[in-house]
């Protein structure tokens, strides 16, 4: 006889813009429902209770560890993985500077940082150095050391800061024409 733990739930969410579905036992983590069940293997799985940050994605914008979510809690939420970052060959500009700054050597903890740092970045469009540190106190990289990823989230930061003045400089420009 089946029991209701081997039910399986049908679980509908958005994914990086599409709406796409699966099927998950109640006790199944998000992070493995992303990986086996849709595909996203971006999203990387390391210490499965909540520790190094690998598994982070953003639910309905916020960072979340999709090791702690069970697939069910995700039913009808908006999820957002590192696949959603890149415009098909093209990085964006985080990822760019992870690239530029030397920011990743295996890779393993990246996807994870990546995403933490978009909420950041988000929320925080002037952080400092320790803001930035403290951000990352919820991740492990264990070949990188810090300094490339710190350097290229501060380095973000304040491109997107001058793209937002220099905008604001054309907008004047226009509207006093
Ligand atoms: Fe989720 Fe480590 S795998 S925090
Ligand atoms: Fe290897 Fe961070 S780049 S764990």
């Amino acid at each position: 006889m089946q029991s209701k733990a081997d039910t399986r739930y049908r679980v509908t969410l958005t994914l990086n813009g599409r709406e796409r579905s699966g099927y998950a036992e109640p006790r199944m983590q998000l992070c493995d429902f992303l990986r086996h069940d849709l595909g996203a293997t971006g999203t990387h799985v390391g210490c499965e209770h909540g520790v190094c940050g690998a598994c982070t994605v953003l639910v309905n914008g916020r960072a979340s560890r999709s090791c702690l979510m069970l697939a069910v809690q995700a039913d009808g939420k908006q999820l957002e993985t590192v696949e959603s970052l890149a415009a098909g060959d093209e990085l964006n500009d985080l990822q760019k500077a992870f690239r530029k700054h030397h920011a990743l050597q295996c890779g393993f903890c990246t996807s994870g940082i990546l995403m933490s740092s978009m909420e950041f970045l988000a929320k925080s469009t002037s952080p400092t150095e320790p803001e930035v540190r403290e951000m990352l106190s919820g991740h492990l990289c264990r070949c990188t050391g810090y300094t490339g990823i710190v350097n290229a989230i501060l380095e973000v930061a304040e491109e997107r800061n001058s793209g937002i003045s220099r905008q604001t400089d054309i907008n004047k420009e226009n509207n006093n024409v």
